[in-house]
């Protein structure tokens, strides 16, 4: 038995691949009777997608949920999550996947959805968050991995990483900066989540309760 994962995605899917460098394959402990993590599809909003190839090229089932192929957002959303049930998909990540979900498709996978966002949530939600961030001068930066609600960048917050952006702007830099937090921080907590570490608080939903990792998880 393995964790099944799948992940949207929209463009360079850079986040994909460390996923798929990262986790898939893995066991969710280090016990080796634990179930392996497998990412069981890959879903892109755009058919020319770069990240598509990266997937086809790890061997992991690809499709295309396109907006100009199916504008009613609410069937595309539809047909996306019977793709998603048919690999038996336990966790959807999006992974820079540049669309909103339908409020049905969220209530059909909730709880089980998760984003990484390039920001320190709740500052600085939505598109163009790196660029929001240089053009107000902030100083310190992050990342957050959070589940998904019908909100924008809204749910609850299951890791963040912040870092100090320096003071001259090189913009490649600093992107590059955000993508290695992001490439560290999105796997890690696939990993938790697949270990049965992540759990939202009952009494107050807004808190996400992760168990400490010991070094034997790795
Ligand atoms: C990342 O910065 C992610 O935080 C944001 O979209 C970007 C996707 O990059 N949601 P990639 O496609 O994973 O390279």
């Amino acid at each position: 038995m393995s964790f099944r994962v799948a992940v949207l995605i929209s463009g360079e899917g850079s986040n994909l691949q460390s996923l798929l460098d990262s986790v898939h394959g893995d066991r969710v402990s280090a016990s080796a009777s634990a179930p392996a993590i497998e990412i069981v599809g890959v879903a892109s909003s755009r058919a020319e997608a770069p990240g598509l190839e990266r997937a086809e090229a790890a061997g992991v089932s690809t499709a295309v949920f396109a907006l100009a192929d199916q504008p009613d957002r609410a069937l595309r959303d539809r047909a996306l999550g019977d793709w998603l049930e048919e690999r038996g998909a336990q966790l959807v990540v999006l992974a820079g996947f540049m669309e909103l979900l339908t409020p049905a498709f969220i209530r059909r996978f909730a709880g089980r959805i998760v984003n990484v966002h390039p920001a320190l949530l709740p500052a600085i939600p939505g598109l163009g968050a790196i660029e929001q961030a240089l053009d107000h001068g902030v100083k310190v930066a992050g990342v957050t991995v959070h589940f998904v609600d019908e909100g924008i960048d809204s749910g609850p917050i299951v890791l963040q990483e912040s870092f100090e952006l320096p003071y001259h702007r090189d913009i490649a830099g600093i992107e590059q900066r955000f993508h290695e937090v992001e490439h560290r921080l999105l796997p890690r907590a696939v990993r938790l989540i697949a270990a049965g570490r992540v759990r939202i608080d009952k009494r107050n939903p807004r808190l996400v309760h992760v168990e400490a990792e010991t070094d034997a998880d790795g």
